[in-house]
């Protein structure tokens, strides 16, 4: 099977040294990151790819765009690797579309595009026969959807509760472990590299709301937008909020739900009982999904990483590989 990789950040790196060291059977024909790329239909030297991109900070022919790369490569499955955009998806979301209206399958860990155009995309999908699978754009490694689709196949998904960002959970958990002020956590957060310059789209809960967007769209198919979500971020939660919650034996997570029969769509901070499956520390991520026969399970993973994304993006790669192009 041949694969193109759009963005070569973390993700994109990642997947191209996992593809390029595992025997899976997929060869990498063409590469772009912002300022250029590269294409060979034989498969390219992903060795030479990565040194002159650490090297130079760039990967490839710089006449050669992304869109060259996916109008002209030669692959079965785009992987769109670039960075999200929630307001407009892009430049993703065009990417996506130009990959299926040329009959490619498409695997994304891109939230921006799923969350703003779920339905139309897969419509495209499926109208031009072919798949679109985002593992990787809720939980990082954590298979979320492929348990759904498949552990979980004939069961009614009746909710889903979801710790789904690492540095929210991460800065909770300093802030109850030493009594840190939110100020103190985030600060550290940002030195240890889990928080952006800008944590806005973290702490505002903004990026839990577009995963829960996800997962509610696939599992409910219901439409539903960032803006039906009843968002609140941890930016005002106070150490005394905290200590209180632990008298209790209890802290405080910001828990992503989904409840449609309650129409509830919601992410806030929420107290909740120490020994709760829900309550991961650090970076993690955990997701509990109930349901009408196997009732509640909660997986536990890291929510983000190179190569625990890069996971994700080759199981969904592996599976488009079994069921669509080794039959074609
Ligand atoms: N990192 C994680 O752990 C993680 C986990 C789950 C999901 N995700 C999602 O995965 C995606 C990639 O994340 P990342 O951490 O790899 O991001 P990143 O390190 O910022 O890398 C983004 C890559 O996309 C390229 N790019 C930017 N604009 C482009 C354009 N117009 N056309 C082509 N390429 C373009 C960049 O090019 P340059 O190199 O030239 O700047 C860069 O190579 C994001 O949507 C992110 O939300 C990330």
């Amino acid at each position: 099977m041949k694969i193109a990789i759009l963005g070569l950040g973390a993700v994109g790196k990642g997947v191209t040294e996992m593809v390029a060291s595992k025997d899976l059977g997929i060869s990498i024909t063409g590469i772009a990151d912002s300022k250029s790329g590269c294409i060979d239909s034989s498969g390219l030297n992903t060795k030479s790819i990565l040194v002159k991109k650490q090297k130079k900070g760039f990967c490839g022919d710089k006449a050669l765009s992304a869109e060259d790369v996916i109008k002209k490569a030669d692959y079965d499955v785009l992987v769109e690797v670039t960075p999200t955009n929630a307001t407009t998806g892009e430049p993703g979301l065009s990417y996506i579309r130009q990959a299926l209206k040329r009959k490619k399958h498409v695997v994304t860990s891109n939230k921006g595009p799923l969350a703003l155009a779920y339905k139309e995309l897969q419509t495209l999908a499926k109208k031009n026969g072919v798949a679109l699978r985002f593992e990787a754009t809720v939980g990082g490694a954590i298979p979320i959807f492929h348990t759904l689709e498949h552990g979980l196949a004939g069961n009614e998904i009746l909710a889903i509760f979801g710790v789904l960002n690492g540095t929210c959970n991460y800065i909770l958990t300093r802030m109850a472990d030493e009594g840190l002020t939110y100020e103190q956590a985030l600060l550290e957060a940002r030195e240890m590299g889990y928080a952006e310059a800008d944590p806005t789209y973290d702490v505002q809960g903004i990026d839990a709301a577009i995963k829960l967007v996800i997962l509610a769209n696939t599992i409910w198919g219901d439409g539903v937008k960032l803006d039906d979500v009843n968002r609140t971020g941890i930016d005002l939660l106070t150490p005394d909020a905290l200590k209180l919650a632990e008298e209790e034996d209890c802290t405080i997570r910001l828990i992503a739900e989904a409840i449609p029969k309650k129409k509830l769509l919601r992410v806030a901070p929420r107290i909740i009982e120490k020994s709760h499956p829900l309550v991961v520390e650090g970076t993690l991520n955990a997701i509990t999904i109930e349901t009408d026969m196997a009732k509640e399970i909660t997986l536990i993973g890291k929510g983000a990483g190179s190569i625990e994304t890069a996971s994700a993006i080759i199981g969904d790669l592996l599976y488009i590989r079994d069921r669509y192009v080794e039959r074609a």
